[in-house]
């Protein structure tokens, strides 16, 4: 099940991810990501990818934004969008949805937008199954 966002939210999210692709810095892919967390607070905070001239420490848009988000006291979060040029709109990465997961329930959804501003959605429980988290470490 999914979490529901009122369309005024949805509204607000979409667009300030899609206006965080401008804020990339991909000299080496060209291909922008911005990505948008609405917290339980209501604060939306963003986030887009961050490339490096060696290659592998680069960092996805996503995990920008749930840093940021992070470090501000946030630990609560309803929902995230993320926004690329390509059509369907990417989906987050391996390594993403397990930094995601570490704050987030299965249902927490994942919006996906495109190029054109058509997203699909899905749970970070469809996108990560069967997933490891914090409350693993603690049993027996
Ligand atoms: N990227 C993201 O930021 N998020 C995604 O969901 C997919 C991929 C970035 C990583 C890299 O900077 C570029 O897109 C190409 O892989």
């Amino acid at each position: 099940m999914t979490t529901t966002l009122t369309a005024a939210e949805l509204e607000i999210l979409s667009t300030k991810a899609i206006a965080a692709k401008a804020t990339a810095y991909c000299p080496y892919s060209k291909f922008r990501v911005g990505a948008c967390l609405l917290t339980a607070q209501g604060e939306y905070i963003s986030g887009a990818n961050v490339e490096n001239a060696s290659y592998p420490v680069g960092t996805c848009a996503e995990r920008v934004a749930f840093g940021t988000a992070v470090v501000a006291g946030h630990r609560d979060f309803k929902a995230i969008a993320i926004a690329s040029d390509i059509k369907p709109g990417a989906t987050p990465c391996g390594m993403c949805r397990q930094f995601m997961r570490e704050f987030i329930t299965p249902s927490f959804p994942v919006y996906m937008y495109d190029v054109d501003g058509n997203y699909t959605v899905k749970t970070i429980g469809e996108l990560l199954p069967d997933s490891f988290g914090p409350d693993d470490l603690s049993k027996e």
